[in-house]
């Protein structure tokens, strides 16, 4: 098996070296940088390492990309809509272009990992000034000052094998809500999934960086940290010890302070008994995992590559409900895969009214260049995938509103998150189990703990009023 690398300490002194150079540049000209970005969790903790590398470089940031000199796109490949609606917004920076040479246009993330999507910006796609991949994040200041310097268009890609870099400045979004990587890539290589060919394999941070930066977050006054990972369950596989997940999930725990720690995400295959007694024993571990099934049939998980059964999967949700009886579990569901049967799919519904989930993520099967299941015999027609993905829809809408009507008349511990989307007048928030409430209350509860007492239940979120 390949060494991780760790990107060394020079190298990011040398990276330091190029933002300042960059920042020297720019003195004074008032330069603004727009990042945008599609995906996941993980895309999103990366764009606020950009944006912290972008203000290091003496730009500010700007949620306008009519005002920016400098915009990046983060991209996501996970399926094909995340990849079009990358694409159309790279499209409408076309523009931007044409009314002021100067900008640069960069493009990065999982969906430029691969070598398709590459030649097609290289060829279709000629004012986008930069693309680089995932493992060359932390190389953005040299990538701005070369495109600051140097005339022409590069593509900085590698192969993909990963590596780690510590100590990259971070903008964060929140003053109350961190996400915390503790591991990159995947090795687990479901055959519907394009992440371990653009992400690289796994590799964990070690448990001392992570804590650092845990107990850093905590003394500032973050209130609720996530960890991530895309299988935060096999975190440590790759370090020579024993230490696990839980025993992570524990060391965490014992650091003072008023907070909720969240970690996603989770393979059913590694996810322990050991990790769920952790869950019980700590208060500050929010009562909420989201376990992604991706179907209920054992033929359709077998052909996904899970290297578990449904069987073995209702064990896990059968002990964590023993140990925790209100913990609030979560999936995600993929409907149409190459094969499913008519059978395969009431088995999914099946087991959604079995396991009672609070809540799932549920998409249409999108075949993703390069992966197996792409070149799978039987794909299902769009309009199979389409009439399955919206009775799934309903059969858990059911279920999520019966889930929420328990919260009726109870006292819910909230933190605030701002205004609601869409009602200015309300606040909104999420309770331990991650459920949404909307409350009335003044802008300055944002960031702090409310009790919020729940007067309506709807099919995905909680209503209630604030209880002094
Ligand atoms: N098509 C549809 N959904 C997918 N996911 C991953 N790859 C695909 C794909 N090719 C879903 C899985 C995963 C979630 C993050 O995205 O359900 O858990
Ligand atoms: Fe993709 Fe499977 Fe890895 Fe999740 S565990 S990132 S679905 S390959």
């Amino acid at each position: 098996m390949k060494q991780t690398k760790i990107i060394s300490k020079e190298e990011i002194a040398q990276q330091q070296a190029y933002a300042a150079q960059v920042k020297n540049r720019l003195q004074g000209k008032g330069m603004k940088a727009h990042i945008r970005t599609y995906g996941c969790q993980q895309n999103e903790a990366d764009s606020e390492r950009l944006g912290g590398m972008a203000l290091a470089m003496g730009y500010s940031l700007t949620d306008d990309a009519e005002q920016a000199d400098l915009i990046v796109v983060n991209t996501c490949a996970v399926r094909e809509h995340a990849e079009l609606k990358a694409l159309s917004i790279t499209g409408q920076f076309k523009h931007l272009k044409a009314k002021k040479p100067s900008l640069l246009i960069g493009v990065c993330g999982c969906m430029v990992s691969q070598e398709h999507r590459k030649e097609n910006i290289k060829h279709s796609y000629p004012y986008v000034d930069f693309l680089f991949g995932t493992s060359m994040l932390y190389r953005f200041p040299e990538i701005v000052l070369t495109a600051l310097c140097e005339e022409g268009r590069r593509f900085y890609l590698d192969d993909n094998t990963g590596n780690i870099a510590e100590e990259i400045p971070v903008h964060r979004e929140s003053d109350f809500k961190a996400w915390v990587s503790i591991m990159y890539g995947c090795n687990n290589y479901c055959t519907y999934c394009v992440v371990p060919f653009v992400r690289g394999r796994e590799r964990s941070r070690k448990k001392e960086d992570i804590l650092y930066e845990v107990n850093d977050l905590i003394q500032k006054g973050y209130k609720e940290i996530t960890l991530l990972g895309q299988n935060v369950n096999s975190y440590g596989k790759d370090l020579s010890s024993d230490y696990d997940f839980a025993d992570l999930l524990q060391e965490i725990c014992r650091i003072k302070g008023d907070y909720w720690i969240r970690f996603m995400t989770s393979h059913p295959k590694d996810a322990s008994f050991k990790l769920i007694d952790t869950i019980a024993a700590y208060p500050n571990i929010a009562k909420q995992f989201h376990l992604p099934l991706q179907s209920g049939s054992d033929a359709v998980l077998e052909k996904m590559n899970r290297k578990y059964a449904r069987s073995d999967y209702e064990k896990l949700v059968s002990y964590m409900r023993e140990k925790m009886p209100e913990i609030a579990i979560t999936s995600d569901i993929i409907v149409g895969f190459p094969g499913e049967s008519e059978q395969d799919f009431e088995d999914t519904l099946d087991a959604l009214k079995t396991i009672q989930y609070d809540n799932i993520f549920s998409f249409i099967y999108s075949p993703r260049a390069g992966t197996p299941a792409a070149v799978m015999q039987n794909q299902i027609p769009e309009e199979v995938k389409k009439e399955r993905f919206a009775r799934l829809l309903s059969v858990q809408s059911e279920i999520s509103k019966t889930k929420n009507e328990l919260y009726l008349g109870r006292v819910e511990r909230v933190l605030v998150e701002g205004h609601s989307k869409t009602d200015q007048s309300m606040l909104t928030g999420r309770n331990e189990k991650n459920r949404l409430v909307h409350f009335k209350g003044g802008d300055a509860l944002i960031g702090q703990f409310a009790s919020v007492k729940i007067t309506q239940a709807d099919t995905y979120a909680l209503i209630g009023e604030i209880y002094e």
